[in-house]
């Protein structure tokens, strides 16, 4: 995955180069050290949404790790997600809105909450602030505030017209 985001970082995007060079960079970053301990913060904000990962209510999450793959597989789902929008920002907007609706659907059926969307997205700033120190700006901290808002706003809409 690694190489598919060097390839990228390369490339112009249709839609906001300056945007996409943001977030490619710092995900770059991370990347190269995959690691889901940080993100344990979504379950300090919001414990409940442990169940629908597959961990027990009670479970200590970092030693059950092992056990239940499906963290892990949503890390990638989303960085392939991110990757797949900032590929589609200008002319294909109208369809990246359709399937991040979709998307926000499907969310409902997993057991996903529309509170859960913006604790995901502190626990992901924090992990990225911890793994990338001053290399983690204001300005990559504004963008990611920004796209990661822009993706789940259009979940949360659906997820809320579903409900
Ligand atoms: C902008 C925010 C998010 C993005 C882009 C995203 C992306 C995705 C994608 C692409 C999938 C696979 C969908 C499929 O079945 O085709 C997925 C599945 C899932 N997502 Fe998310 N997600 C987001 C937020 C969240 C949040 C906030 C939670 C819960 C706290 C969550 C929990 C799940 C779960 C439980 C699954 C099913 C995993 C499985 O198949 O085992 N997601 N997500």
């Amino acid at each position: 995955m690694n190489e598919n985001f060097r390839h990228r970082e390369e490339k112009t995007f249709s839609g906001c180069p300056h945007v996409s060079r943001i977030i490619v960079h710092s995900f770059v970053g991370i990347l190269s050290s995959i690691d889901p301990r940080p993100s344990f913060r979504l379950f300090e904000l919001e414990p409940d949404s442990k169940v629908i990962f597959g961990f027990s209510a009670s479970a200590d999450v970092e030693s059950e790790l092992s056990k239940t793959p499906r963290f892990v597989k949503h890390a990638k789902y989303f960085i392939l997600m991110i990757d797949k929008a900032l590929g589609m920002l200008g002319p294909d907007i109208d369809l990246l809105t359709e399937i991040m609706l979709d998307l926000g659907v499907k969310h409902v059926s997993y057991g996903v909450k529309p509170e859960y969307f913006p604790s995901m997205g502190r626990a992901l700033i924090h992990s990225m602030q911890e793994q990338l120190g001053s290399r983690f700006t204001e300005e990559t901290k504004d963008t990611w505030v920004e796209v990661y808002g822009a993706l789940s706003y259009d979940m949360i809409r659906a997820q809320k017209m579903k409900h």
